[in-house]
């Protein structure tokens, strides 16, 4: 029997994959942990306990006294906050991965998932349909972090067998929890100003091509991975996921056919030069054969249902 521990849990991912785990795996199997309290469904839908995952001790009496076989390690520090403390950030991110990693060769845990960026990838990388294998050569600190990061988990496997699965996600929309200080969190922002007040300035150009995907299909693409047999695995360093590729003039196009009054306006900050080392597209198909990823949602798919969930929830 699985029990599973996630660190993250009240974030933009864990608080939305807490809840598809629990309806997988029953829900008091499914043991949340976050610094900060996690929205009402997670707290009241099973256990929840505030935990630091750089605190080792108290991490490693979590997982023994829970009997804990899986971990979803999802805490970071993201893109844009990075740049605002560098070498914090690259302690919180490199820190509390090894100290999981490290818990896991010690405690032989199953599985452990790990998420990885397309911010690995940097200006010399081709950014058209970026390959899984390609030249990496990130210049954020977060992109930095994730790298090595990638790194530490093929090693682990190589080296101590441990079973840990990555993703490289693209930017990720939702409109269940705020988007926690990334260089794509304005296609979440960008919903909400246009439901609120019908206009939004932007920190990226208009002509600002990322990959992007919708919550549920990187729930679902989460789950399949962590569930798919360990000798289809070919990739221990991370997994390209594509998702859909637009710019903030799409999505504002996109927005305009439910909202037509809906005004988008431009002043790029840091984060574009962020944008501007990233992919535009993503080559997939390593997870495509692997272990079967695919997705439910098109831009258009995703717009309909972020306009509707939003204007329900203001
Ligand atoms: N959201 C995206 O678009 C995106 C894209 C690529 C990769 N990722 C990765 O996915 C993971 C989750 O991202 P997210 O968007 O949910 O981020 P988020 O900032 O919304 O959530 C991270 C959570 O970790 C918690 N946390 C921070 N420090 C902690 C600590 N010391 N101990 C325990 N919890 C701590 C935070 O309180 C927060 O709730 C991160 O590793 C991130 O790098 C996210």
């Amino acid at each position: 029997m699985e029990k599973i521990l996630i660190i993250g849990a009240a974030g933009q991912i864990g608080s939305e994959l807490t809840m598809a785990l629990r309806s997988a795996y029953g829900n008091d199997d499914v043991y949340a942990t976050d610094i900060k309290q996690a929205p009402a469904d997670v707290i009241e839908s099973g256990p929840f306990q505030i935990l630091d995952v750089m605190n080792e001790k108290n991490l490693i009496h979590f997982i023994i006294r829970n009997k804990i076989t899986q971990v979803y390690h999802l805490a970071a520090v993201l893109s844009g906050n990075a740049e605002k403390l560098p070498l914090q950030a690259w302690e919180i991110n490199m820190r509390s991965m090894l100290n999981v990693l490290d818990l896991g060769r010690e405690i032989g845990l199953k599985k452990i998932f790990w998420p990885s960026s397309i911010a690995v990838f940097g200006l010399t990388t081709p950014r058209i349909n970026t390959p899984q294998l390609t030249v990496m050569e990130p210049n954020t600190v977060y992109g930095i972090s994730k790298q090595a990061g990638e790194r530490w988990c093929e090693y682990y496997y190589r080296k101590y067998g441990l079973d840990i699965r990555s993703i490289r996600y693209p930017g990720l929309i939702s409109y269940k929890t705020e988007a926690g200080g990334g260089t794509t969190d304005y296609a979440v922002e960008i919903f909400y100003e246009a439901v609120k007040h019908k206009k939004y300035e932007c920190f990226l150009k208009e002509d600002a091509t990322l990959p992007m995907m919708f919550m549920p299909d990187a729930i679902d693409s989460t789950i399949k991975l962590m569930e798919c047999a360990a000798d289809k695995i070919s990739i221990r360093s991370s997994y390209n996921l594509g998702g859909i590729s637009f710019n903030p003039n799409e999505i504002a196009a996109e927005i305009k056919k439910h909202i037509p009054e809906f005004q988008i306006s431009y002043e790029p900050d840091f984060r574009q030069k962020i944008a501007e080392s990233w992919p535009q597209s993503i080559d997939d198909s390593v997870a495509r054969k692997d272990w079967g990823c695919s997705y439910s949602y098109d831009l258009e798919k995703m717009t309909a249902v972020m306009l509707k969930e939003i204007r329900k929830k203001i």
